[in-house]
């Protein structure tokens, strides 16, 4: 038998990648550069220089390995928003939660597995703060050989959201954790594409600019990176229309504008179909904190129209919902609905055999009366329980069996039921707990989670999210939930799948899952300040009996604690 070269080249080139997984590599290196912005250069801190960070491209259901490494001063880790990493909790990033933090001078690497997700996900770190300026998009197409379900845009174009402090990040932090009553949360702009936009001082030159042709269309895939604000965007004189959501396609629907809530992603079409002109894309804050309390500034970028013309000075501008209209938000996100067709089938659990009510509460600041463990600060709790940070990671302890580190006590239930949505509360109520306790899932559980926002501290809007899982949402209102008739109004047809929610102050938002995916699953609102108040918990879904339906093997060089 004569084989020639070539094929036995190509079956060694087979060998080597079926034998090293050679998956695709990036490198990501954690380092300070200075960057200036409205009249001032500061250090921060990024991936690879860059701010927002590289952008990764990849197509539904591949894997990559992204080798971090750690150049800066502090603890950090990485976080992959929105990738469900079946079996592989390893990788998922939180600190305390699934690994310790890659201290300085230190490497991990990270594989990420892409399975379901299709459209717009971002990553960013996952310890502290620094967040704040770590983060970029990842945007997955469609399998190759297949496409999107609508015609295939001219153009795709990443819109990170982003914000801009004055002060130094891990400072900030460090004064929130000691006594998280004396920080103003007002950042000192709003970003698109790192650029606060041409009203802001010092920031004409370099605004973003989105050229566009007459008659074409252009997909944008917007991401909430903020650190503690949701958002109202809008296009001058154009209405988008909305086509995904956390990697998920959507019924299409046309909007003047879009509510994202903190963590949150919204893939939109742009049609180029007004008169040639300069157009302003402009993001504001939607806020129930009181004036003075948030950044009530605008950022902005240009939609330039190609070609001849004179543009209007200024470029036109978009209306904004107002700061407070609680009602266009809720209001958008009731309009997503799944596609629910053959390609895209919806399987919402029908059977629930675990159901869970969470309230969210913002706690009184431990002033007057001391906090449980003795300090003087804020805190905010799930089921009346504050989250406090194992000295290990729960991962860790999980797996290998250490003990004293989590309790598996979670409460199903608030322990005490009462008028969410009162005006006022005994003293009593808003003292929580303190506790590191996690919520146990058998492998395939059938769950349904109602979060309720409570009026405590005169409460506020949480965009909960949830890491390993995709979740339908399948109901939502303002007020208390009424156990026997909100479900008779759930959307069990095409329900949105989500992974990021936003519920509302004083509202509630049932969701669905199958506990399919094994390992150790954070959850927690995506308003980092409440996160570090301990607006956080867990889930733990133990292995099934199958191999498939186990958790893989820890990578060798887990960062140690
Ligand atoms: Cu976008 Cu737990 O994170
Ligand atoms: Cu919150």
């Amino acid at each position: 038998m004569k084989v020639s070269t070539s094929k036995l080249f190509g079956f060694l080139v087979f060998l080597f990648f079926y034998n090293c997984q050679a998956f695709p590599h990036y490198k990501f290196v954690v380092k300070e550069v200075p960057y200036t912005k409205l009249c001032s250069t500061k250090n921060i801190l990024t991936v690879n220089g860059q701010f927002p960070g590289p952008t990764l491209y990849v197509n539904k259901g591949d894997t990559i390995v992204v080798d971090v490494y750690n150049r800066g001063k502090y603890n950090i880790t990485i976080h992959w928003h929105g990738v469900l990493q079946p079996r592989n909790p390893w990788s998922d990033g939180p600190e305390h939660i699934t690994q310790c933090a890659i201290q300085p001078g230190a490497k991990f690497r990270q594989k990420i597995i892409f399975t379901t997700e299709e459209g717009t996900l971002w990553w960013h770190a996952h310890s502290t703060w620094l967040r704040t300026t770590v983060h970029g998009a990842l945007i997955i197409y469609p399998k190759t050989g297949t496409s999107y379900p609508f015609p295939k845009p001219d153009a795709e174009i990443p819109i990170i959201l982003g914000d801009w402090w004055k002060e130094d990040i891990m400072e900030l932090y460090e004064i929130l954790e000691r006594n998280g009553d004396d920080v103003q949360f007002n950042s000192e702009a709003f970003l698109i594409n790192g650029q606060p936009g041409d009203l802001c001082p010092c920031s004409k030159p370099e605004t973003f600019k989105l050229k566009v042709n007459r008659g074409s269309t252009y997909l944008l895939r917007i991401v909430n990176s903020i650190l503690v604000d949701s958002l109202f965007f809008s296009v001058a004189n154009h209405t988008v229309t909305v086509v995904g959501s956390d990697a998920s396609y959507l019924k299409p629907f046309k909007t003047s504008f879009i509510f994202l809530p903190a963590g949150q992603t919204v893939d939109v079409l742009l049609e180029a179909n007004q008169s040639p002109n300069h157009y302003y894309m402009a993001a504001s804050v939607y806020s129930i904190r009181d004036i003075g309390d948030y950044n009530n500034s605008t950022t902005t970028a240009i939609v330039e129209y190609n070609g001849n013309y004179t543009p209007s000075s200024p470029p036109v501008f978009p209306d904004l919902p107002s700061h407070s209209d609680t009602g266009a938000g809720l209001n958008f996100t009731a309009s997503l609905r799944s596609l629910a067709d053959k390609e895209h089938p919806v399987d919402v659990p029908m059977e629930i055999n675990t159901h869970l009510f969470y309230t969210l509460s913002i706690n009184a600041p431990c002033k007057n009366h001391s906090c449980p463990d003795g300090k003087i600060r804020t805190l905010a709790s799930v089921n009346n329980i504050s989250f406090i940070n194992p000295s290990i990671d729960i991962l860790q302890a999980y797996y290998c069996c250490i003990h004293g580190v989590y309790g598996a006590n979670f409460p199903d239930f608030p322990q005490l039921w009462f008028d969410f949505a009162a005006e006022v509360y005994p003293m009593d109520w808003e003292i929580p707990q303190l506790g590191t306790e996690v919520k146990m899932l058998d492998y395939n559980s059938t769950v349904e989670l109602v979060f309720q926002g409570t009026n405590l501290l005169r409460g506020s809007d949480h965009p909960m999210h949830l890491h390993g899982y995709h979740f339908y949402v399948v109901g939502l209102g303002m007020g208390n939930f009424d156990k026997d008739k909100d479900p008779l109004m759930y959307n069990l047809v095409d329900p949105p799948v989500q992974n990021t929610i936003h519920v509302p102050k004083i509202g509630w938002v049932a969701i669905r899952f199958k506990a399919t995916n094994p390992g150790v699953w954070y959850m927690h609102c995506h308003f980092d300040h409440h996160m570090v108040w301990g607006m956080d918990t867990v889930f733990i879904v133990k292995d099934g009996e199958s191999p498939e339906a186990k958790m893989l093997p820890p990578p060798p060089d887990m960062p140690p604690c």
